[in-house]
């Protein structure tokens, strides 16, 4: 009879410990486990001890199954180790780190090159004296235009293809504000702030309602110059250019200057500089087509309309005033064949620079 209650208690004893034993989650509460049963005063080693107090004819069975439930017990535990250790290590896995992965390379940016040249002909400005300053893109009319010695139907708008913007409108229905088509209402605004000596160059975004081609752009950069005071002549204009010039494509540069009209300035003229890739030499010359010049700005003495319209008196007070295209100087310097490809966002095109 001692002997079927010990086989049950056995029983009952092996499977209240595995039972235990399948929802046990971590390598701790096993360990626990292992302490309470299999341990040395674990509750399997106390009945295998207890053999030895059993009749001499129980201890065989019962010693035999004790071990039996032992091995069992010990079996599953070591299945339970490593399904935990296993597990541990799956959740690493998920989340691991691959250092031996290739790092990802940032983009990292640079200058557009309208801005490279931007910055380099206002430095090379600013190391002749002249300050840097901005003005609206949204202009009115009379800046623009009128203040510039261009009244209403003057002939010379048409130099100018405008966006108009139909915000507002004068007595006779017409608009008074556009996107500048230039930078030279800056002229009119600067003096009409300032009194003389006035040196300050304007770098800024300038708009023209044209159709778009290897040469024309509908948006597009221009680097405006004036300087005014007692005293100023052509004399200076030419100087302070050439000295552009040559800081800019190189010191052997010669420069040309022929007559051109503008409204707002008089004399007016277009300047050139002789070609610095072929110096003239090369009739297939790819930069100016062998005309040998290069026409880089447009250029004068201030009007003295201008300069009463802003209320300077021209008996007292001379100026010159130039305007060039940063576009066309960087189409020069670097061989650019094509003018959209400064808005065309092609990175191939602007990894260049
Ligand atoms: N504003 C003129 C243009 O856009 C350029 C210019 C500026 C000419 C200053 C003379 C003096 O064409």
């Amino acid at each position: 009879m001692a002997e079927n209650t010990h086989l049950q208690e056995l029983e009952s004893l092996r499977d209240a410990a595995l039972q235990e034993l399948e929802s046990i989650p971590d390598s701790s509460g096993i360990e626990a486990w292992r302490v309470e049963y299999l341990g040395r005063s674990g509750k399997l080693t106390q009945v295998l001890r207890g053999v030895s107090t059993l009749p001499a004819d129980a201890r065989p069975v019962i010693g035999a199954a004790g071990n039996k439930v032992k091995v069992a017990l010990e079996g599953r535990l070591g299945e339970r180790q490593a399904a935990i250790v296993n597990a541990r290590l799956d959740s690493l896995a998920d989340d691991a780190i691959d250092i031996s992965l290739p790092g990802r390379s940032l983009a990292v940016g640079r200058l557009h090159p309208s801005t490279i040249i931007l910055r380099e002909i206002t430095e090379i400005f600013r190391g002749m004296g002249f300050q840097v300053v901005e003005g609206p893109e949204v202009e009115l009319d009379r800046y623009n235009f009128e203040a510039l010695n261009i009244p209403k139907d003057h002939p010379a708008r048409d130099m100018f293809d405008t966006f108009w913007i139909d915000a507002n409108k004068d007595a006779e229905g017409r608009f008074t504000t556009l996107l500048r088509t230039h930078t030279s209402p800056m002229q009119a605004r600067i003096m009409e702030a300032h009194e003389p000596p006035i040196r300050v160059v304007v770098p800024g975004k300038v708009y023209r309602y044209e159709a778009t081609d290897a040469t024309h752009e509908s948006q597009f950069y221009q680097v405006e110059g004036l300087a005014v005071d007692k005293g100023i002549t052509f004399a200076n204009l030419k100087h302070t250019l050439h000295e552009f010039a040559r800081r800019m494509f190189g010191s052997e540069r010669k420069m040309r200057f022929r007559c051109d009209y503008f409204p707002f300035v008089e004399p007016g003229v277009d300047v050139s500089i002789d070609c610095f890739n072929c110096d003239g030499t090369d009739n297939s010359c790819r930069i100016c087509r062998g005309a040998g010049w290069l026409e880089i700005m447009g250029a004068g003495m201030v009007h003295p309309n201008v300069l009463r319209n802003v209320g300077y008196d021209p008996e007292v007070y001379s100026g010159f005033a130039f305007g060039m295209g940063p576009e066309r100087i960087a189409m020069l310097k670097y061989g650019i064949e094509d003018v959209r490809l400064f808005y065309g966002n092609d990175m191939r095109f602007l990894r260049q620079f």
